[in-house]
């Protein structure tokens, strides 16, 4: 087992029997289709149940059951991706199928997960459990650098080489995904231009804004041409100027076939911009579905029509304005 990063904690048994890396046998990929849907507890903590016991309580509303039979042509797959801080179920037994070309939004609310599964799908974060992560086919945890070659990743907090500037940025970027020599400066300077950087290039990036760093990170993570993008909060801190050249940028990409996961809480661009949503709150995947299909869910449970009605309905916030009589 411990050659494998990804596995139960020695306590917890495998009640799947797919603790073992998907990428082992045909026979195995064809099993997951009857794998059990509900979540299972992988914390350290887990108390092994009898075979007798009911399946744990939560099934979640609205959650997809239908996954293809070989999730190495998909471009993201999971199955049960779990992880802890501690004793806090920060990602709870996420199962996510997301087709090639599809534009993904994540919504959720601030501390549902939406940063930890980015993090576990890229390879940053390693998960407390996972049965399956696969990025284009690759098993992100057991083939990292392959599958490192095939994504980009815009993450939370950027970490950019604040004494370079744009320019050099970029090539450090090109050269690191092994983009051919030749190809680099042009490349640099044709993402310059788009994301409009290019009087920008020669400035250092300590002397960004934050829209200016989330744009040069979007070019670094597009120079090598990957076929899945992931990209957490692309539009947080973004001019409307710069946002309208990011989603023109993103909706290029993914009718050139470029598959886009992407985490957002402003409504109205994942409305806008995508052909999925899956919506996540405390760590749970508590639906999913094209734009159409989430209202007329939602419109069956109550009358939602706006993703932001439907998000509200899902994860069940309180509207109520705080009662804060001190402060009016
Ligand atoms: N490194 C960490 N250590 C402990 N708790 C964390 C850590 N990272 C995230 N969390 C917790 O996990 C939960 C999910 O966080 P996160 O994935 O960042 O949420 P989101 O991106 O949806 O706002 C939050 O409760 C957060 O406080
Ligand atoms: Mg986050």
């Amino acid at each position: 087992m411990n050659e494998h990063p990804v596995t139960d904690p020695p306590e917890a048994p495998d009640r799947t029997g797919l603790a073992q890396p998907l990428m082992a046998s045909p026979d195995r990929l064809a099993s997951i289709d009857h794998l059990p849907a509900a979540p299972v507890d992988h914390s350290p903590t887990a108390i092994p149940m009898a075979p007798e016991s009911p399946p744990p309580a939560v099934a979640p509303p609205f959650y997809p059951t239908q996954y293809p039979a070989d999730p190495h042509y998909l471009a993201i797959f999971t199955r049960n991706l779990t992880q802890y801080f501690g004793t806090k179920l920060a990602v709870n037994n996420v199962n996510l199928a997301i087709r090639r070309g599809e534009f993904y939004g994540f919504l959720g609310p601030n501390g549902a997960g939406k940063s930890t599964t980015i993090k576990m799908l890229v390879g940053l974060l390693r998960p407390t459990h996972a049965d399956a992560i696969l990025v284009a086919g690759i098993d992100v945890w057991r083939d990292p650098l392959r599958a490192r070659s095939l994504m980009g990743v815009l993450p939370e907090s950027l970490n950019l080489y604040e004494r370079l500037t744009g320019r050099e940025f970029l090539r450090l970027a090109g050269s690191l995904y092994s983009v051919p020599r030749a190809e680099i400066p042009r490349r640099a300077d044709q993402l310059l231009e788009v994301m409009a950087l290019t009087a920008d290039g020669r400035t250092l990036i300590a002397d960004y804004s934050v829209g200016m760093r989330k744009k040069i990170a979007l070019a670094a993570a597009l120079i090598h041409r990957p076929q899945v993008l992931f990209l957490d909060e692309p539009f947080e801190g973004v001019d409307p100027i710069s946002s309208r050249v990011i989603r023109d940028i993103l909706q290029e990409l993914t009718a050139s076939g470029t598959t886009i996961f992407f985490s957002s809480h402003i409504m109205e661009v994942v409305e806008r911009l995508c052909t999925r949503v899956g919506i996540i709150n405390q760590g749970m995947l508590v639906a999913e579905g094209t734009l159409d299909e989430l209202r007329q869910r939602a419109r069956v449970a109550g009358g939602a029509t706006t993703l932001e009605d439907i998000f509200l309905q899902v994860v069940g916030a309180d509207t109520q304005r705080g009662n804060l009589p001190w402060l009016t």
